[in-house]
């Protein structure tokens, strides 16, 4: 073909796909308010602990909180960034993965020379990698088996089961770490024996409301609407606490009791800092310890509480995502997602129990989802174990605030919502027969659907 055919070749190709296809309307401009505000109604001492450990949640940490602008105690050895708010942040602080990926500058601060990972791109989504195997042999008696996950892709490394996060980066150079060595992970080496396994932030509007869901609201859901759910192959169940017994809810595959928990967690796996919850540093190594442990405590910084209790306060009382006003097509669309069986996983409402909150208090929480596990299929399998979840299961994402979201799926592998629905129906999941039923839409009512996910 000539040159001109071949564009014009080319804007026919265009016109057709804008006459015979739904498009993704991509994440709204946010023209709502309300997105990172407290929630309404709080008491004045409420909001007083709200503002708190918002500007805790800010706080970007350093080694010895000597760099200028870092004041936070504590960073490294070993971090994946150096606030909860660069990772949470789009559409604001509480949110996702932003456009710019904040790790890429984060590697070469105050002096530090780490080299950038293959999968962590400027205008891709945030990663947190996780192996699936470890180095050295299984272990005797047999139990370094197959990976935990049932799929045919798994990791080609046959070493210990391992299931941990490696931390992208090191201290080693920085000017407030002088006499650490250490080196980051051989990431390409477990990219090339396919064992790295990666996961996104996931949004923390509402987060209080999701912790005071009930457990019977979770259980009664689980069991409701059967016939219709064993009709489609959607089975789901809830996953649950080694110690205590009572179901687990956050993070991708439910794994986490409380944004307490979780907040001690992050502390120390993202950022390095040592708390109440997780005194220890993730890495030992002599000359590479600045600090004594656990280096957040209460009565740090002149406030009475640890950072971790005022960040979790934080998240307890952010507010809901703000759902854009209801048109035709988004209710045409909302109806649609109940008709195809989207809504028996994500759940448009549960109910929470009891609080002390009155803003918390035995309300309706419209976060679509059943806060449960479902077998996802090979397709999202990554050989990793949680609680109860093998490496199929994912817990039903939320998806409420999808509308200002730019990243889907665990692993940030889309930024096309429609695409993301293909990406968890695939052979072997407990979604496949929906999301025939979506393939099946004509083009109209598929972009109904896809307009009402970006109204959440
Ligand atoms: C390097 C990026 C990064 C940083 C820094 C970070 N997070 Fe996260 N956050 C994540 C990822 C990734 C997940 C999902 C983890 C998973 O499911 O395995 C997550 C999930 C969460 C969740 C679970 C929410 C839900 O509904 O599942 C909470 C709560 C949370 N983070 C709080 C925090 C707090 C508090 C901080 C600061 C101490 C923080 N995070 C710092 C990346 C980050
Ligand atoms: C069997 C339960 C199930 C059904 C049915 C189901 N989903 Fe999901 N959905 C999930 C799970 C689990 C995830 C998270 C998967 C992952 O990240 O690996 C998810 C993720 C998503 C995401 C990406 C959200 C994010 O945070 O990245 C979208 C969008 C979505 N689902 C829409 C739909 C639509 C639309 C339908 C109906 C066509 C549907 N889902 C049917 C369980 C289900």
């Amino acid at each position: 073909m000539k040159k001109r055919d071949v564009r014009l070749a080319g804007m026919c190709l265009v016109a057709v796909a804008m006459l015979g296809a739904q498009t993704d309307p991509g994440p709204r401009v946010g023209t709502e308010s309300g997105w990172g505000q407290p929630v309404a109604g709080l008491s004045s001492a409420e909001l007083r602990s709200f503002n708190l450990g918002l500007a805790k949640f800010r706080e970007v940490a350093s080694v010895t909180g000597q760099e200028p602008g870092a004041p936070g105690v504590g960073l490294g050895p070993r971090f994946n960034l150096n606030s909860c708010a660069g990772c949470h942040a789009q559409p604001t602080v509480g949110g996702t993965s932003p456009r710019e990926n904040p790790q890429i500058a984060v590697a070469k601060e105050y002096g530090a020379g780490n080299s950038i990972p293959s999968f962590i791109k400027a205008d891709g989504p945030i990663r947190v990698v996780r192996f699936s195997r470890g180095s050295g042999p299984p272990p005797p008696g047999g139990r370094g088996g197959p990976p935990p996950g049932r799929g045919a892709n798994g990791p080609l490394t046959a070493g210990r089961p391992d299931g941990g996060v490696h931390d992208l980066f090191v201290i080693t150079g920085r000017k407030d770490a002088e006499g650490c060595s250490i080196a980051q992970p051989d990431f390409a080496n477990a990219v090339e024996q396919r064992n790295a396994f990666f996961r996104i932030p996931t949004p923390l509007y509402g987060a209080g409301l999701i912790e005071a869901v009930s457990e019977a609201s979770i259980m009664n859901n689980l069991r409701a609407d059967r016939p219709m759910k064993d009709s489609l192959g959607i089975g789901g169940r809830e996953n649950r606490n080694q110690g205590d017994g009572t179901i687990t809810r956050f993070g991708w595959k439910a794994q986490d009791k409380s944004l307490t928990s979780f907040t001690g967690e992050a502390l120390n796996v993202e950022e390095g800092v040592t708390n109440e919850l997780f005194p220890h540093e993730r890495e030992d190594t002599a000359g590479c310890a600045f600090n004594t442990t656990p280096e957040d405590h209460a009565g740090i910084g002149g406030i009475a509480i640890s950072q971790l209790s005022a960040m979790a306060e934080f998240m307890r009382l952010l507010a809901a995502p703000v759902s854009s006003r209801a048109t035709e097509s988004t209710e045409r669309g909302r109806q649609i997602f109940g008709r195809i069986g989207c809504a028996l996983c994500h759940t448009p409402n549960l109910r929470t129990g009891k609080s002390d909150v009155a803003a918390m208090n035995e309300k309706w929480v419209p976060l679509y989802s059943d806060l449960a596990l479902h077998d996802m299929g090979p397709g999202l399998d990554d050989f990793i174990g949680q609680g109860q979840a093998n490496g199929r299961d994912w817990r039903t994402a939320p998806l409420w605030g999808l509308g200002q979201r730019l990243f889907f799926m665990h692993d940030g592998r889309t930024t096309d919502v429609a695409q993301a629905i293909r990406e968890h129906g695939t052979a072997g999941s407990e979604a496949y027969q929906t999301t025939a039923k979506f393939e099946s839409l004509s083009v109209a009512d598929k972009q109904d659907l896809l307009n009402f996910l970006r109204s959440l």
